[in-house]
């Protein structure tokens, strides 16, 4: 009998215990880590840190494209190919390409930018778009390697 009466207290002990960790658990805050900021492993070379505005200093797309081959090799060969050809995503460069389908630059580094790479969406950072983009761009003739880039201006460029 007294063992019987030993173990309940014990077990209730235990179930107090336990409710008092719940509700110890509930008050706490979410953590707030992933900042999306994950810094890529490619370094951004120094070549095109102008956020030109609108006027025609900036890098041409040609300079642009160095680190954004760069880019490419490193965040989207994997799954388009390391000539863009397409593999588990289709292909961004070369003959069977879609990227007219975004009509302009703006439309085409929106889709990148947010929802590439597809594995981690918005982590590289915004001079990487840009330089990946250059990259597509005149790889795929929708610019001339002396354009200057104008971040401010993609809309004016067609993708045709
Ligand atoms: C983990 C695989 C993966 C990686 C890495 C990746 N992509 Fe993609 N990508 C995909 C898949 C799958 C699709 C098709 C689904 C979609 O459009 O969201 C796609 C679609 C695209 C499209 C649209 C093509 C079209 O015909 O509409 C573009 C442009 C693109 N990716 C560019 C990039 C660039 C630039 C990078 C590197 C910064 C990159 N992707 C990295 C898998 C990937």
């Amino acid at each position: 009998m007294r063992k019987i009466r030993l173990l309940s207290i014990l077990m209730s002990l235990t179930i107090l215990v336990m409710l008092a960790a719940c509700s110890g658990n509930g008050n706490t805050t979410t953590s707030t880590s992933s900042t999306g900021t994950t810094t890529s492993s490619s370094t951004t070379t120094s070549s095109s840190t102008t956020t030109s505005t609108s006027t025609n200093t900036g890098p041409t797309y040609a300079q642009m494209a160095v680190s954004g081959q760069a880019v490419y090799a490193g965040q989207c060969a994997s799954c388009h190919g390391a000539q863009g050809q397409g593999g588990v995503g289709p292909a961004v460069m070369g003959q069977s390409h879609n990227l007219r389908n975004y009509t302009n630059a703006a439309n085409l580094l929106n889709k990148i930018a947010t929802t590439m790479p597809w594995s981690s969406p918005g982590t590289l950072t915004q001079q990487q778009y840009w330089d990946v983009l250059a990259y597509l761009l005149v790889q795929d003739g929708f610019v001339t390697s002396q354009t200057t880039f104008d971040a401010n201006n993609l809309s004016q460029v067609p993708l045709a």
